[in-house]
């Protein structure tokens, strides 16, 4: 008598990126166990890999490439039959991005990966796999309709949608079931989270907004058992009052605040289409100090910006100084197609300068 043993299909996932896609891997990971794959810690002996992409810089997508290509090259040495699924932000730009432009002829350029996955593919139906047993990542929104200058996460992700807020307590509600006691909401732009709504509109720093519901999703999530509340990204623009009154009245909020300031210089800041000034950033910062006790903050830079001279960059010195940030991500500017700065401005401070910068703001910031 003959037996048939049915393996279990191996699946193997690498996430590049930012928490964003930390998030999404979580449920995508839920995706195949649910359609009875297992998950390993080996990628030359999986039936599929999936890679969840990120192409922020150009360093980050030549990671990407990098590995599509060492199993590609596997694949034909051993006459193995790895399938490679890419998804995440690559993906948001196969044949035609989320604007409906073409950016890449991504399967004629790969013709290595199997399939470009749409991360819409993975519902919210999917309960996540929590990777982290400390702290519960709850995505609040997806994309982005800001368009800074430098920056392809809008073409990549797609104009920015919220979920709806029974959706998202109720995920929080299930974390807390499960033991959780810390969460991380997050969204590109967090705090404009619900504007797409479309409710009522406002101005803020001289922009007309649709005004964001995130003080009152941030409250309801406040009100729950739970010692520690943070959220990612925060923009300057979208940081209202009624948010700033929220944290301080909710002990368990994080009192460290991620505010992406990018550049400490006015001409930079309008090139890169961040819609605040120098001085409109650190008036909010010192607003919220007023309000906030103990409130600390962590930011993002981007070091050599097209046109950024040494008097811009010190003047990015200057308000670092002033401001303190307790932690600071510096990314160096790199050109990314598609985008209006790489379209209209040369990069051109080279790659020495701006390491010299990186490191006269990262002795300021992460060596104090
Ligand atoms: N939504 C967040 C940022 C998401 S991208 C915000 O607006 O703050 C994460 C960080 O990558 C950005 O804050 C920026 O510092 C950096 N970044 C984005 N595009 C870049 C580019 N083309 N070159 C270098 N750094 C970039
Ligand atoms: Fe990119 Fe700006 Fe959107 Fe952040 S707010 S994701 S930097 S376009
Ligand atoms: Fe990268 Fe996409 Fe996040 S480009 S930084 S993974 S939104």
């Amino acid at each position: 008598m003959r037996y048939l043993i049915k393996l279990r299909m191996k699946f193997f996932i690498k996430t590049f990126g930012c928490i964003q896609n930390t998030a999404d891997s979580e449920r995508i990971k839920a995706f195949y166990w649910d359609k009875g794959f297992e998950e390993i810690k080996n990628w030359k002996e999986a039936d599929i890999v999936i890679i969840n992409t990120c192409i922020i810089r150009e360093s980050a997508e030549n990671r990407v490439y990098g590995l599509i290509d060492n199993i590609d090259k596997w694949n034909k040495k051993n006459k193995s039959k790895i399938k490679i699924i890419v998804t995440g932000c690559l993906a948001g730009l196969a044949d035609k991005d989320k604007t409906g432009k073409k950016l890449r002829q991504l399967k004629k350029d790969f013709p290595a990966v199997s399939e470009f996955m749409p991360i819409e593919k993975i519902s919210f139906d999917i309960k996540p796999l929590r990777e982290n047993n400390d702290m519960a990542l709850i995505p609040i929104s997806f994309g982005c309709s800001n368009f800074c200058s430098y920056c392809i996460v809008p073409f990549a992700r797609g104009p920015e949608k919220s979920r709806k807020m029974e959706e998202i307590l109720e995920e929080i509600d299930d974390a807390i079931k499960t033991g959780f006691k810390k969460v991380m909401l997050i969204g590109q732009n967090v705090n404009s989270y619900g504007s797409d709504f479309g409710e009522t509109t406002l101005v803020s720093m001289g922009k007309k907004r649709f005004k964001s519901l995130f003080h009152k999703l941030l409250e309801e999530v406040a009100k729950k058992d739970l010692d520690k509340i943070s959220f990612v990204s925060s923009n300057p623009w979208d940081f209202s009052d009624e948010l700033i009154e929220i944290i301080a009245k909710y002990e368990n909020i994080d009192r460290l605040l991620h505010l992406p300031i990018q550049a400490g210089d006015d001409e930079v800041l309008k090139n890169m289409n961040r819609g605040y000034t120098s001085k409109e950033y650190l008036d909010l910062v010192k607003k919220i100090r007023s309000k906030v006790k103990g409130v600390k903050f962590s930011t993002d830079i981007i070091i050599g910006f097209p046109g950024e001279g040494e008097k811009a960059f010190q003047n990015t010195v200057k308000l670092c100084k002033e401001v303190n940030f307790e932690i600071g991500y510096l990314n160096k500017y790199s050109p990314r197609k598609g985008t209006v700065s790489a379209k209209i401005y040369k990069d051109d401070i080279p790659m020495s300068e701006k390491k010299r910068r990186w490191n006269i703001l990262n002795d300021l910031i992460n060596k104090k």
